[in-house]
C-alpha cells in the first residue's frame, strides 16, 4: 500500500512528520523512520530489538501469534514431511524448489567439498581434551578464512557459491573432528558415498578398528532436525552474521561471529542448557520446585526450552519434534525413556501454570531436540554444534542476499548517551 501514512507530531512544538508505512508480502507493516534524525532531531530506540525490521528479506517468514513458519513460501510442516535437508538447503539459498537434476548437482557439489585442509584438521590438537565443542568450532570456522584466499571476492558472485557449499559441507566435518577430539579417537574421514547426515553419523560413530553401518533411522531422524533448524528469519545468530558481514569481512568470519552467537543459552545453547534441567529435575516430583525456581524473579533459573521472542503460540518446530520422539525413540526400541517422559509431563504441567499461560510461554524447537540427539548417542555437548551445523545455510543465505542487495549499508546502530557530559583533563596528581 504505497499511500498508507503515518503522522507524527512533536507535542510541545506542534511539528509534524509524515512517515511512510511500507508493506511486505504477509506480516505488519513497518514505519520507515529513516527521516527521523532530519525530521526531528531524534532517533528511534528499541533495546533488543523487540519491534525494529533491520532488513527485507525473502526467505523466511514467521507469524508467531499464529505458530506459523515458512521457507520461501513454503509451510515448515510440509518440508518437515515432504522434504530433504539438502533439498531445503537449495530451497533457502535459490529460492525455489530443486528440479531433479538440480538437487542431485547441487548434492554432489555439497560432497565435493566435504574435506578440510590437513592443517586446519591440526588445529584440534590445540584444545584440551575437555574444550567445549563450540569453541573449537567457532575457532575452526574463523580459520577457514586463512585457507581459502583464492575465492574470497564477496562481489563476485561465483566466490560466495563456492563459499556457500565450502560451509555446508566441511560444517559436519568440523563438527566430527571437535566430538573425536574430545574422545581422544582418530578423526574419520568424509565418505561421499553417504548422505550428508548418514556421512556425519559415520564421522562421528566410527572407528578405524571395526566396521560401522549407520542406522538409517538415525540418518532420518537427525535429517528432520536438520530441516527444522536450517533457518529462522532475524535470530540473534542470523543478525550477528548479517552485522559482521555488513562490513564486508570475509563471510568465514561472519559465519564464526554467528557460531558465537548461537552458543548462549537464551539461543541454541537451550538444548544442552534443557538436558541439564531435565537431568537436574530428575523425576516428576521435582517439577514443582523447578517450577517455582523459573518463576522466581530473585531466581536467575529459566525453564528452558520454554518462551520464544516471536512465538506466542506453541512454535511449530517443537510440535513436529515432540512428535517425531514417539517415532524415533519406538524405532530405536527406545520406548520408555525417562527424560521424554519427564519432558511430556513438564510441559503438561507447565501449560496449565498461569505463569506460563499469561506470558505466552510454550516450549520452542530446543525443548525436544535434546531428546532425539540423546537417543542418537550424540553427547549433549555436542547438541548445539548439531544446531550450528544446520543453521549454516541459513546464515549463508542471509548473508548471500544482504551482500547481493546494491542497497547494503554497514550494520551501525546508534545510542542514547548517558555518561558523563564534556570536563576537563585533571593531572593524576591532582586525582
Ligand atoms: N522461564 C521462566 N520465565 C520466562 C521464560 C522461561 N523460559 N521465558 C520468558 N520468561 C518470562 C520473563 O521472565 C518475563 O517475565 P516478566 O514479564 O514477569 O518480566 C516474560 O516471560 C517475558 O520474557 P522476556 O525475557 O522478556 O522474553 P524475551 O523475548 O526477551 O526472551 C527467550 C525470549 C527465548 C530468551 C526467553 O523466553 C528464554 O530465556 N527462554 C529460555 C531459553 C530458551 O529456551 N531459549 C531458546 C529460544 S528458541 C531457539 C533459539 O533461539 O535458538
Amino acid at each position: 500500500m504505497a499511500d498508507k501514512k503515518f503522522e507524527l507530531t512533536e507535542v510541545s512544538s506542534g511539528k509534524k512528520a509524515v512517515l511512510p508505512f511500507r508493506s511486505g508480502t504477509l506480516g505488519p507493516d513497518v514505519i520507515d523512520v529513516a527521516s527521523l534524525p532530519k525530521e526531528f532531531d531524534a532517533f528511534t530506540i528499541d533495546p533488543g530489538f523487540g519491534v525494529t525490521a533491520a532488513c527485507d528479506s525473502k526467505i523466511t517468514y514467521i507469524d508467531g501469534d499464529a505458530g506459523v513458519l515458512m521457507h520461501r513460501g513454503y509451510p515448515i510442516e510440509q518440508l518437515a514431511e515432504k522434504s530433504s535437508y539438502m533439498e531445503v538447503c537449495y530451497l533457502l539459498l535459490n529460492g525455489e524448489l530443486p528440479g531433479a537434476g538440480q538437487l542431485d548437482k547441487f548434492t554432489n557439489d555439497i560432497r565435493h567439498h566435504t574435506m578440510i585442509n590437513e592443517s586446519l584438521l591440526r588445529f584440534y590438537n590445540g584444545f584440551h581434551h575437555n574444550a567445549h565443542p563450540m569453541a573449537m568450532v567457532s575457532a575452526v570456522v574463523a580459520s577457514m578464512s586463512a585457507f581459502y584466499h583464492d575465492t574470497m571476492d564477496i562481489h563476485n558472485p561465483r566466490h560466495r557459491e563456492i563459499f556457500a557449499h565450502r560451509v555446508i559441507a566441511k560444517l559436519p566435518t568440523i563438527a566430527a573432528a571437535a566430538h573425536k577430539h574430545s574422545l581422544g579417537q582418530p578423526f574419520v574421514y568424509p565418505r561421499n558415498d553417504l548422505s550428508y547426515c548418514e556421512n556425519l553419523l559415520h564421522m562421528f560413530f566410527a572407528v578405524p578398528c571395526a566396521p560401522y553401518i549407520v542406522n538409517p533411522v538415525a540418518a532420518e531422524a537427525l535429517d528432520l532436525l536438520f530441516i527444522l533448524h536450517a533457518d529462522h528469519e532475524q535470530n540473534a545468530s542470523t543478525s550477528t552474521v548479517r552485522l559482521a558481514g555488513s562490513t564486508g569481512t570475509n563471510p568465514y568470519a561472519a559465519i564464526s561471529a554467528g557460531v558465537a552467537a548461537l552458543w548462549g543459552p537464551a539461543h541454541g545453547g537451550a538444548n544442552e542448557a534443557v538436558l541439564a534441567m531435565l537431568e537436574q529435575i530428575g523425576t516428576v516430583d521435582n517439577i514443582p520446585k523447578y517450577l517455582a525456581m523459573a518463576k522466581d524473579k530473585s531466581s536467575h533459573f529459566r525453564l528452558m526450552g520454554f518462551g520464544h521472542r516471536v512465538y506466542k503460540n506453541f512454535d511449530p518446530r517443537a510440535k513436529i519434534i515432540r512428535a517425531a520422539c514417539h517415532k524415533v525413540l519406538k524405532s530405536l526400541g527406545q520406548t520408555n525413556n525417562p527424560l521424554f517422559e519427564l519432558a511430556l509431563k513438564l510441559e503438561e504441567i507447565a501449560l496449565k501454570d498461569d505463569y506460563f499461560v499469561e506470558r505466552k510461554l510454550y516450549p520452542n524447537v530446543d525443548f525436544y531436540s535434546g531428546v532425539i540427539y540423546s537417543a542418537l548417542n550424540i553427547p549433549r555437548a555436542m547438541f548445539t554444534v548439531m544446531f550450528a551445523v544446520a543453521r549454516a545455510v541459513g546464515w549463508v543465505a542471509h548473508w548471500q542476499e544482504m551482500i547481493a542487495d546494491p542497497a547494503m549499508r554497514i550494520g551501525r546502530p546508534r545510542q542514547l548517551y548517558t555518561g558523563p557530559g564534556k570536563r576537563d583533563y585533571v593531572e593524576i596528581g591532582k586525582r
